[in-house]
């Protein structure tokens, strides 16, 4: 890293110099560490200008909307690689070869089960229950099962942890689908492929005679998988990483990253696009939605529109948008009403002057729920596969911290608002 220095001057004349840091790519940052013992702290709510971590895995230019997972673009992986490489790539930092490949698809094959006592954990649940909040549970679950890898100051245990946090959530997604529906939760079938597994065991339904995923489909399933695998320090990764600042185990990091997820702001888009595709119902009350989405004084927000860092566009939009074209056209849907509306819906939001002048543009979850869709996944599991994939995300991140000591709690500061110190007022005193 190159360094160079910032002047900052306070108000009582003093110079303070800041190092200021390149990473490889994108903006150097101011590092202000030392600020804190001039009396100072620095105010930025939301981390709109805050680089929280060093990181080696995944680069993002929002205003060329790039994305790259270790230096390989998301078109490359999409287009050459599938999601447990992906997964490898993430968490190791360069690409397998053929054997590390195998041994890799091998030991996750060999977590795919959950314990058989874990099943029971689902009954406790009502039948209505959303994936996520099942998925919140079962996952921190998981510590009770893997005493074995709970040492996070073992590189094995945290390795081994990684494995099986990958290889169930899958299996753990699908059981939450079934049980919504009443079915027999379905076992893995560990002679299919990442995806295909994730298919079969939602779909697939003991009494029926076995019939594979369709490979398009298939297909699909992994391209989603990969479009949603990481995404830099994104608010549930950060989760992630400030859960296991504390030295928390893996899986109760992962469910705290699934948490945070869950929020429409953040992985919950995809269920909402549908839910506000579903409530504008028809072409006509589009510009009625535009107008509120405008409106200062209503909530309601073009869900699948804008993003924290793209300003120009979502590579992974582009992406999931030829996946959604692919699938509508080989299930002969792209005369569907609901598809039909959201391109409508894109095109009016791209030509209007509020959306461009504020840089708000379809991101990866404007499509991905439209794919769902075809897929014939219920909308309330959408954010459960979005979780499914960004675990490799969430587990590399959680890796790579680890694996940089020495391990420092994140325990941000506060610009305090409150009352200054006062008496305490005994109940007979008080007014
Ligand atoms: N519809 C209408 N106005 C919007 C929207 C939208 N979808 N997104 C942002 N704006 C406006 C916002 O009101 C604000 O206006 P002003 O400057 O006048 O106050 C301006 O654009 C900047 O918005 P912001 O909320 O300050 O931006 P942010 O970076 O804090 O939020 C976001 C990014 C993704 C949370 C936000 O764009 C949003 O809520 N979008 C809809 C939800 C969504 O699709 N989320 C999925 C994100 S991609 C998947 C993932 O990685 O999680």
């Amino acid at each position: 890293m190159q360094k160079d220095d910032a002047k900052l001057e306070l108000p009582n004349k003093e110079a303070v110099e800041l190092a200021i840091k390149h990473g490889t790519l994108g903006q150097p940052v101011i590092d202000i560490q030392q600020l804190g013992h001039q009396g100072y702290f620095t105010f930025d709510p939301g981390f709109m200008s805050t680089a929280s971590c060093k990181s080696a895995i995944t680069f993002i230019d929002g205003d060329n909307g790039i994305l790259l997972h270790r230096g390989y673009t998301i078109a490359d992986l999409v287009q050459n690689s599938s999601y447990l490489e992906l997964c490898y790539l993430l968490m190791n930092g360069e690409l397998p070869d053929q054997t590390q490949s195998d041994n890799f698809s091998s030991e996750i094959r060999q977590h795919t089960l959950v314990h058989e006592q874990l099943r029971n954990f689902y009954s406790g649940f009502p039948r209505s229950s959303h994936p996520m909040a099942i998925l919140c549970g079962v996952v921190g679950g998981l510590s009770a099962f893997y005493h074995d890898s709970l040492n996070i100051d073992n590189p094995e245990h945290r390795h081994i942890a990684a494995m099986r946090l990958i290889a169930k959530m899958p299996t753990i997604a699908a059981m939450a689908y079934k049980y919504s529906i009443g079915q027999p939760f379905v076992y893995p079938q560990n002679n299919m492929s990442y995806a295909e597994n994730f298919l079969h065991m939602l779909f697939s339904v003991p009494a029926e005679p076995e019939e594979r995923p369709d490979p398009i489909l298939v297909n699909a399933m992994d391209r989603i998988l990969i479009l949603h695998a990481d995404h830099e320090q994104n608010a549930s990764t950060s989760t992630v990483r400030t859960a296991g600042s504390s030295a928390a185990n893996p899986f109760a990091c992962i469910a705290a990253g699934i948490a945070a997820l869950w929020g429409p702001a953040h992985g919950g888009a995809n269920e909402a696009v549908l839910n506000m595709l579903e409530e504008i119902g028809s072409e006509n009350n589009i510009p009625k939605y535009i107008a509120r989405a405008k409106d200062k004084s209503d909530p309601f927000r073009l869900m699948g529109f804008g993003h924290r860092v793209y300003k120009n566009f979502d590579p992974r939009a582009k992406l999931m948008q030829e996946t959604c074209y692919e699938v509508l056209n080989h299930l002969d849907l792209l005369d569907d009403p609901l598809f039909k509306l959201a391109m409508k819906l894109e095109k009016i939001a791209l030509q209007d002057e509020y959306f461009v002048e504020k840089k708000l543009y379809p991101n990866v979850d404007f499509y991905s729920g439209i794919v769902l869709r075809a897929l014939k996944i219920p909308k309330s599991m959408y954010t459960a596969v979005f979780a499914t994939s960004r675990t490799a995300g969430w587990v590399a991140n959680w890796l790579e911290m680890l694996g940089q000591p020495p391990l420092r709690i994140t325990r941000p500061r506060q610009l305090y608002t409150g009352h200054t110190q006062r008496p305490f007022v005994p109940i007979d005193k008080r007014t």
